[in-house]
């Protein structure tokens, strides 16, 4: 008998299917396949001590109202302490330009209610993070994309496709999701005068910003905005300390301390949190007062420096593991990126092999990854795949690229013999 539901989804759920790569994905759940599919930190480095002496402290200082309702904006003490953090990182807000929301997927999500109408076109990089993809899909955007390289977002191509005029752009310059790649300085520099001189706005994700392994801090957009808007002696906005209004910052707790938790923020300016408290009232009220209130006292007296410190040393060295494998177990004609921080690591096959085929192999040898073509809006990615660096311990990393490479040896082999037979 077929659901009396069937007939009447609303027309956005026909951009919502579930996805190829998702049914993919479900393969890899079977315990002997060794995946760097997922985004997954390492769980054993979650602080579950902390947070349970944490917990206790709350539930019985303050355990009535860490269970009532609470503010759209966020707890109070958690945005205040957000906005010393973001101070340190180079940017100027105050608690009123940090709106808490559930991840910064919901940050995201909020983003799409707020501002796209269906048919408007965001510039995204190619490729970029799937999660926003499937969330603005659903507000009917359409996308633009800019190619990146080993130094991010190739801003020399990015006038061509500005003059489609997008709503905005969504950039991130760190460690970017799935790429691995970093925005160069000079880039960054670049990229703000374009998008001044265009008037696009630019929302910008930094998830993994905290979590280099090597080299220099580069300043958030925000930071160099605000510098060049000093340079050209521009004054603050009408709202006060936050910027003169062109970005929209995005932070998460997610890799620095648990994704369970689903806490992340948006930092903008105080018109635009007003906005975005209208759209999440709709989605949660608030994300939850409980959980704010452990995280806040966990992260108040300095932990999460010393935490995000101890993360950085282990990941770092999976990096380094999982790079070490690569250049032993591949072959010589596939290309990665090397990132200096982040969670993942980018593959370009040679042309003409399908990522999502090989995926099947891979698969069948007991080792997993993300076909590239997942976090390409054109769907033009089809040489590459995705690896995570952050979720398997040294010797299992080891192993499953070992697997991984004779999968492609073989592959690339046969391709070899295949075009030597033609030719
Ligand atoms: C680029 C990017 N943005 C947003 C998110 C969502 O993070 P959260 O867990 O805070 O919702 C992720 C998660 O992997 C990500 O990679």
């Amino acid at each position: 008998m077929s659901t009396p539901w069937r007939q009447r989804y609303a027309q956005r759920m026909q951009w919502m299917g579930s996805s190829m790569i998702r049914e993919l994905l479900k393969l890899t759940a079977r315990p002997e396949i060794i995946s760097f599919a997922g985004g997954l930190p390492a769980p054993e480095l979650f602080p579950v001590e902390e947070f349970q002496a944490a917990t206790d402290r709350v539930l019985s200082q303050n355990g009535c109202s860490a269970l009532q309702y609470s503010t759209t904006e966020g707890f109070m003490p958690l945005r205040e302490f957000l906005a010393d953090k973001m101070a340190a990182y180079g940017i100027e807000a105050g608690p009123e330009n940090i709106l808490i929301t559930s991840g910064a997927q919901q940050a995201i999500d909020i983003i799409g209610k707020m501002l796209i109408n269906p048919g408007d076109r965001i510039l995204t990089e190619q490729p970029t993070y799937l999660g926003a993809l499937q969330s603005w899909r659903a507000y009917q955007a359409e996308f633009v994309t800019v190619p990146i390289d080993h130094d991010g977002l190739r801003v020399d191509l990015l006038e061509e496709v500005l003059c489609s005029g997008p709503k905005f752009m969504y950039i991130l310059p760190n460690f970017q999701n799935p790429g691995g790649v970093t925005l160069s300085l000079a880039r960054r520099y670049e990229l703000i005068e374009i998008a001044d001189h265009y008037g696009i706005p630019i929302v910008e994700d930094d998830p993994y910003g905290e979590l280099r392994y090597e080299g220099e801090h580069l300043p958030p957009l925000v930071v160099v905005d605000n510098d060049l808007m000093n340079d050209t002696g521009a004054t603050y906005d009408s709202y006060g300390s936050f910027m003169r209004g062109n970005l929209i910052y995005l932070g998460t707790f997610s890799k620095t301390l648990a994704p369970g938790l689903r806490l992340g923020w948006m930092v903008a300016p105080k018109s635009v949190i007003e906005r975005a408290v209208m759209a999440k009232q709709g989605m949660d009220l608030h994300s939850s007062s409980f959980v704010q209130m452990v995280a806040y006292e966990v992260v108040k007296d300095g932990f999460l420096k010393q935490h995000v410190q101890h993360i950085r040393t282990v990941y770092g060295e999976r990096r380094d593991v999982m790079l070490a494998a690569m250049a032993r177990h591949f072959p010589p004609s596939v290309a990665w990126t090397r990132p200096d921080g982040g969670l993942f690591l980018w593959v370009t096959l040679p042309e003409g092999v399908d990522a999502s085929v090989l995926f099947e192999k891979a698969v069948a040898n007991n080792v997993a990854y993300v076909p590239g073509i997942a976090f390409d809006p054109l769907n033009e990615a089809v040489n590459t795949f995705r690896l995570n660096f952050s979720n398997a311990q040294p010797d299992v990393i080891e192993e499953g690229i070992r697997r991984l490479g004779s999968v492609l040896t073989a592959e690339l082999a046969g391709q070899h013999e295949l075009i030597y037979a033609a030719g």
